[in-house]
């Protein structure tokens, strides 16, 4: 069966924002310009979608954003969404607009939410994967990873300074609530002694024997780089541990937050946005649809919607095994 030619197509943003966000958006409405499409503006993920919370967009509207964190569209994790019936709203208010495709950038749970809406309705669904967690398979880069790991390296040489100055064990907690990249990148480009990530068993034992055997050699200097999902539980269940058994060492707890999630979008995280985005319509324009758009070896791959939320990214136990090699 021959697929229908897209005409109008909606963008949006959806769960949590990553930095190049509103570049992928750019890229979206100026490339659907081009082709000739309408371009629809959903605010707040699919929520606007449910609540008819829709704009026609222009080049304009796209002016002076590639540089910007956030999302000019905002987004939301939204529950109505996830039953039929919000879906159906959802449908009903694509259709009074004529929009006959999408565009959802977004992380796993948004996916989600698109697999089954391209399942239910002939509304053809493309995906961006934009998120700082760097945790979708079909994709060896996301959008947002690399400024958010970038944020992180620049606070963790900042906490080096003064735990150095002071001789200090530090345990500090980046984003990931199931995936472990950002720590095991920024711990790794911070030289950190310990990395934990959500992927692996954390060994408390063998952590404590580690930091017993450094404070035997004089080694006061610790740094600790654990993931927000760390099965044990987080850097300040890690520290009443250690400040039980190790009470001589001076232990400080810093958590990075959402500072990771903000601030202008790095120069890599634009050129996958602005790829990314064009690729998308291309997509939508040639009727391959209901994919993810992604990156695999410095090309653009396709994945099919079902494929990208069934699967994880998985974290090579090799590189666990430099971390220990490097920080001894
Ligand atoms: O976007 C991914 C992420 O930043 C996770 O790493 C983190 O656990 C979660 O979002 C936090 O979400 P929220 O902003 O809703 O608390």
């Amino acid at each position: 069966m021959e697929k229908k030619k897209v005409t109008k197509i909606g963008v949006l943003t959806s769960g949590g924002d990553s930095p190049g966000m509103n570049a992928a958006v750019r890229a979206v409405v100026r490339t659907g310009i081009y082709h000739g499409l309408e371009v629809y503006g959903i605010k707040r993920g699919y929520a606007g979608m449910v609540e008819n919370d829709i704009e026609r967009m222009d080049s304009k509207s796209v002016a002076n954003i590639i540089q910007r964190g956030g999302t000019i569209l905002k987004t939301a994790r939204c529950l109505e969404f996830k039953e039929p019936a919000g879906r159906q709203k959802a449908y009903d208010n694509l259709r009074k607009l004529k929009i006959d495709g999408l565009v959802i950038i977004g992380g796993d749970g948004s996916f989600k939410g698109a697999q089954k809406f391209s399942e239910e309705f002939d509304i053809p669904c493309i995906g961006l994967p934009g998120t700082i967690d760097k945790d979708i398979a079909g994709s060896d880069v996301t959008i947002g990873f690399d400024t958010a790991v970038n944020t992180a390296v620049e606070a963790i040489d900042k906490i080096r300074d003064t735990m150095d100055a002071h001789d200090r064990l530090f345990i500090v907690e980046v984003m990931g609530r199931d995936a472990g990249y950002i720590a095991l990148h920024s711990g790794i480009a911070t030289g950190a002694e310990n990395i934990m990530i959500p992927e692996n068993e954390t060994d408390v034992e063998a952590l404590i024997d580690s930091l017993n055997e450094k404070e035997k050699r004089k080694k006061l200097v610790n740094l600790i780089v654990v993931a927000e999902g760390d099965k044990f539980g987080g850097a300040e269940e890690i520290a009443k541990v250690i400040r039980k058994r190790i009470p001589t060492a001076d232990t400080r707890v810093c958590i990075l937050g959402h500072i990771q999630r903000g601030g202008s979008p790095s120069c890599s995280d634009r050129l996958i946005a602005s790829h990314m985005g064009y690729y998308a319509v291309e997509s939508l324009m040639v009727g391959r649809h209901n994919v993810m758009v992604g990156v695999i070896n410095n090309k653009i791959h396709y994945t099919p919607l079902e494929k990208a939320v069934k699967q994880k990214q998985k974290i090579g136990q090799e590189w666990m095994k430099i971390v220990k090699i490097l920080a001894s």
